[in-house]
């Protein structure tokens, strides 16, 4: 029994849990390999190390997925742009040479990303067959933010980067589209049995643009899953009652809801959907009542329904390991 894959098909009552960013800065022993290893893109294609890394919290905690170590910027580095993490700055891409960019052949994508494949065959074969594997792909528009610098400082949108641009960033978005299918085909033979699709700018997206930035090309690479027969989840972070409109153009099998969405307004207008997550990723540094008291609001709204236990984003670096182990008990008692 593959607790994850059975709620997201079989739409039956059910109580799947995972947290976005579970690999990661809060847990010493990532922090240990991350200190010996200062190139974080090197470590993402470090093979038996991001294996590893992605099974450290399943050590630790009762989770039902385990996700793949690797980032959504993977996809822009194997494209060609150098992408760096400097502390406290977040990442930092390398400006595109548009032509190579458009005329990037398939094969030099994969050789250069292939490590993230051979981690998902060797985590697959560590794994309990009762674990899901979770790959995932950043949606296009959350990808451009970082690739076109369209994002300031201040966390706002640069339009005028976006109106000036206009006609090459068609031209990207395809382009990106059409790899980030073949990073998804690639996941999917490796062993991955669910794709998550981070859009998590989207809530920058202007209104008017929602269609073309957003709902198609999640669409279209939902619709690649569904071809495929693998479970999607979509996470268009930031769009609040927007959702309900992905929801029905996008339709994927599962919706991802930030912590700004009250989870009651999802259960009555979402409906058609799986819901996961929505606890704000904050509460986990407050006192584990506080906790335990938000957490509930959540599985007391879709008590007796499919829900997949989740964040609103990912967890924060400075969460203590143990307030998730509480937290999992508290959900696992619950259900
Ligand atoms: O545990 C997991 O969730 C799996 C691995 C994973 C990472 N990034 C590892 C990582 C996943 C699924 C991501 C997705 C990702 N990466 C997103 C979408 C989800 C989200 O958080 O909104 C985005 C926008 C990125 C881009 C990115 N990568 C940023 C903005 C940063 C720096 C700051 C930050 O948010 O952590 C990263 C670096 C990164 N990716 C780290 C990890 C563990 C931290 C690296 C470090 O400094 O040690």
């Amino acid at each position: 029994m593959n607790k994850l894959i059975n709620c997201l098909n079989k739409k039956e009552s059910c109580l799947p849990i995972w947290f976005m960013r579970q690999a990661g800065r809060y847990l010493p022993e990532f922090r240990s390999i991350r200190s010996k290893n200062l190139n974080f893109i090197k470590l993402c294609l470090n093979s038996n190390l991001s294996s590893q890394i992605t099974l450290q919290p399943l050590k630790r905690f009762d989770l039902d997925a385990a996700i793949i170590f690797s980032d959504i910027l993977i996809v822009p580095f194997g494209l060609g742009q150098k992408v760096e993490f400097l502390k406290n700055q977040g990442p930092i891409l390398s400006s595109m040479n548009l032509d190579d960019f458009l005329n990037t052949k398939e094969e030099n994508f994969i050789n250069k990303v292939n490590p993230v494949y051979e981690a998902i065959r060797i985590t697959r074969k560590k794994l309990e067959v009762s674990k899901s594997l979770i790959g995932f792909v950043g949606a296009p528009w959350t990808l451009l933010i970082y690739m076109m610098g369209l994002k300031q400082n201040n966390n706002k949108l640069n339009s005028k980067i976006l109106n000036l641009k206009k006609k090459e960033i068609s031209l990207i978005m395809e382009k990106l589209i059409y790899f980030l299918k073949i990073h998804i085909k690639k996941q999917v033979e490796a062993g991955v049995n669910v794709i998550q699709i981070f859009d998590s700018w989207a809530g920058l997206i202007p209104i008017k643009d929602m269609n073309k930035y957003c709902y198609e090309p999640n669409l279209k690479l939902v619709e690649y899953c569904k071809n495929l027969k693998i479970p999607t989840i979509c996470f268009p972070k930031g769009i609040n009652k927007k959702y309900e409109e992905f929801n029905k153009i996008v339709s994927p099998n599962a919706l991802s809801i930030d912590y700004e969405i009250d989870p009651i307004w999802a259960e009555e207008n979402l409906s058609s959907v799986i819901i996961q997550g929505g606890l704000d990723p904050n509460i986990l540094l407050k006192e584990d009542q506080k906790i335990f008291l938000a957490a509930e609001k959540y599985l007391k709204t879709f008590y007796n329904k499919p829900y997949i236990f989740n964040l609103g984003h990912g967890l924060l670096p400075e969460t203590n390991p143990d307030k998730v182990s509480k937290l999992i008990k508290f959900v696992r008692e619950y259900d």
